[in-house]
């Protein structure tokens, strides 16, 4: 049996309970050499591999699910930028005899909307900034559809050092929303979330253009985006998405 098992966006109080159970129960635990430290206090046998070792992993997690129960463990959300897509599709490719359960978990940007108030309380959309599995032009239109249907924006995968384009022309986008709709969008940044260093900033567009460098010394491939749409506003020193309530009903 293979479970693939969300373990959140990193600290230990966002593992489910379910996680919990299926970790405890495991005859082993595949993942990204990272994340031992999560699952370290499960006492199981552990295999790991680094960076671009995902097809290795997950391989090997299914070869071994033939024969016993296997937890295959993902950050965040197996099903969201995970490896819960990539397990059935070599399972199907390679024919393994092998179960597949998928545990989920709760997703950065859950645990990041909550830190930064509640932008994410009506229609949104994520997008990750990562090309390096799907053209640039794909990226940038998703942004560019999901800005033009005033979607509040989550941004995954925003930044690294050797990949600074996606972000920029992202950026570029906004701007051009920004004149367009003649507002300046509110942008929560939030890092580390729900890990160690955990820090969020909430800014405009307008804030991030005048301080670019400062910014994009900030963000990191470990911290979420969150654009709000035009209703976003600033209570209480938090960023929130109105339902739409006060309007209706008072
Ligand atoms: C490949 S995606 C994996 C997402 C993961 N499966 C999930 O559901 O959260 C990696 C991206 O998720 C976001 N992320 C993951 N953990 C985070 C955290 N603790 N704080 C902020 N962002 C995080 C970052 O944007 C990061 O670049």
């Amino acid at each position: 049996m293979l479970y693939i098992v969300g373990i959140g966006p990193g600290g230990e109080r966002y593992f489910t309970r379910e996680a919990e159970e299926v970790l405890g129960s495991v005859d082993l635990i595949v993942c990204y050499r990272g994340y031992r430290k999560y699952i370290e206090r499960f006492k199981k046998e552990i295999y790991t591999t680094g960076m671009r070792g995902e097809i290795e992993r997950v391989r090997y997690a299914l070869k071994e699910g033939e024969r016993r129960d296997v937890a295959l463990v993902s950050s965040g959300d197996p099903t969201i930028y995970g490896m819960a897509s990539l397990a059935y599709e070599l399972a199907e490719r390679d024919n393994c005899k092998v179960t597949i359960k998928v545990v989920s978990g709760v997703t950065a940007a859950s645990v990041s909307s909550g830190i930064l108030g509640a932008p994410l309380n009506h229609d949104f959309a994520v997008v990750s900034l990562s090309d390096l599995l799907i053209p640039l032009e794909v990226i940038l239109k998703r942004i560019r559809c999901a800005l033009e249907g005033d979607f509040v924006l989550v941004l995954y995968n925003p930044l690294s050092k050797s990949r600074r384009t996606p972000f920029l022309k992202t950026l570029d986008i906004i701007k051009e929303y920004r004149e367009k709709r003649g507002i300046d969008y509110i942008v929560g940044i939030v890092k580390n979330a729900g890990r160690e260093g955990e820090e969020y900033r909430i800014t405009t567009i307008e804030d991030i253009y005048n301080n670019l460098e400062e910014y994009m010394e900030f963000i990191d491939m470990n911290t979420t985006l969150i654009v709000g749409n035009t209703n976003t506003r600033i209570v209480l020193n938090k960023m929130i998405t109105p339902r739409g309530y006060l309007n209706k009903y008072l």
